[in-house]
């Protein structure tokens, strides 16, 4: 469905500096339908190559793929079109606040070139629809939560009925609960809809409670891919300290002067439980306590709206 091809994307230098080499040759195969997962720290180069898979930034050499059509060969006009199978969503939501949540939804419609004005507000109610946010239609962003506002932008996304939902960071911005009712409204999209979805973040329970395959991405670099059910095998260990630092949980800080020689040991059955089922590789930070999988915590605590 996606096929990034030695994807390049460089910056000019600031004075006196070197020029930035955002995404540095990767090339990436996104099969239809499946669920990608990009993690890296901040830099890594995860918002750029997001963003090179539309266009929004467009690579310095490489080929960008999607649905058997190169971007990458297309003039302006012929990229428009092509654009509107491909919809966006962001950590910031990127809402537009003097409209209401109807409006958001429609004006993605306009701008895909949609002149019928019933035709919009069909599609944009059809779209509200899939997210469980029909009540919300005639409110005004700053009226709703950070998980509502995220729905809204899922909404806006799916108005145009794209084949690729890309999405840059869009939990970092939630607490827990609420990630995980965006994460599944994200797996039902894939699912019920078959939308390709391509998901950065740094975290990466994101990744395990979504993804179907995980890119770890270092200096502008692919650096490791695997499969996500990888991550739920016992003894599983990236090949590279940064894939491996990002399967571990958690983070430890040292508190009593560097002469920590040993992990420290989670306490309570939980910590147990955790230390059974997944022992830590060598060379990973010490292990806390197992966090809650997305489906534990929505069966676990009522939230806001939704239908789960
Ligand atoms: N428009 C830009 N101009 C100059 N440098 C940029 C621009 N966008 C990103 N960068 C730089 O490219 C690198 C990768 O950035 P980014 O793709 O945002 O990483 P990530 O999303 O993984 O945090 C960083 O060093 C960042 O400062
Ligand atoms: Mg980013």
């Amino acid at each position: 469905m996606i096929s990034l091809r030695h994807v390049s994307t460089s910056f000019p230098a600031a004075r006196g500096k070197e020029p930035i080499h955002a995404v540095d040759d990767v090339s990436l195969e996104i099969p239809r339908g499946s669920i990608q997962g990009i993690i890296g720290f901040s830099g890594a180069g995860k918002s750029t190559l997001l963003r090179n898979i539309n266009l929004l930034e467009r690579p310095t050499s490489g080929e960008v793929h999607v649905g058997g059509v190169e971007l990458t060969a297309l003039d302006d006009e012929a990229l428009r079109r092509a654009r509107h199978q491909i919809g966006m969503i962001f950590q910031g939501f990127n809402l537009v606040n003097n409209l209401t949540v109807a409006q958001n939804v429609e004006l993605s419609l306009k701008f895909a070139g949609e002149k019928d004005r019933r035709v919009r507000r069909r599609r944009a109610a059809e779209a509200l629809e899939i997210v469980d946010i029909t009540d919300k239609a005639k409110v005004y962003p700053a009226q709703l939560s950070g998980g509502q506002k995220q729905r809204v932008a899922i909404a806006r996304a799916l108005a145009t009925r794209p084949e690729v939902l890309l999405c840059d960071e869009p939990t970092s911005a939630l607490d827990p609960f609420t990630t995980a009712t965006v994460l599944q409204y994200l797996a039902d999209v894939n699912r019920e809809l078959g939308i390709t979805v391509v998901i950065v973040t740094h975290e990466m329970e994101v990744i395990k409670a979504l993804a179907d395959h995980v890119a770890v991405m270092e200096s502008g670099r692919v650096v490791e891919q695997f499969p996500a059910r990888e991550l739920q095998r016992e003894g599983f260990a990236p090949h590279t300290s940064i894939g491996r630092y990002l399967v571990s949980d958690g983070i430890s800080v040292d508190r009593d002067g560097g002469a920590r020689t040993q992990a420290p040991t989670p306490s309570g059955d939980q910590g147990r439980a955790a230390e059974s089922a997944e022992p830590p590789a060598p060379q990973d930070p010490p292990r806390g306590p197992r966090r809650l999988a997305a489906s534990e915590l929505l069966a676990a605590v009522p939230f806001e709206g939704g239908r789960r």
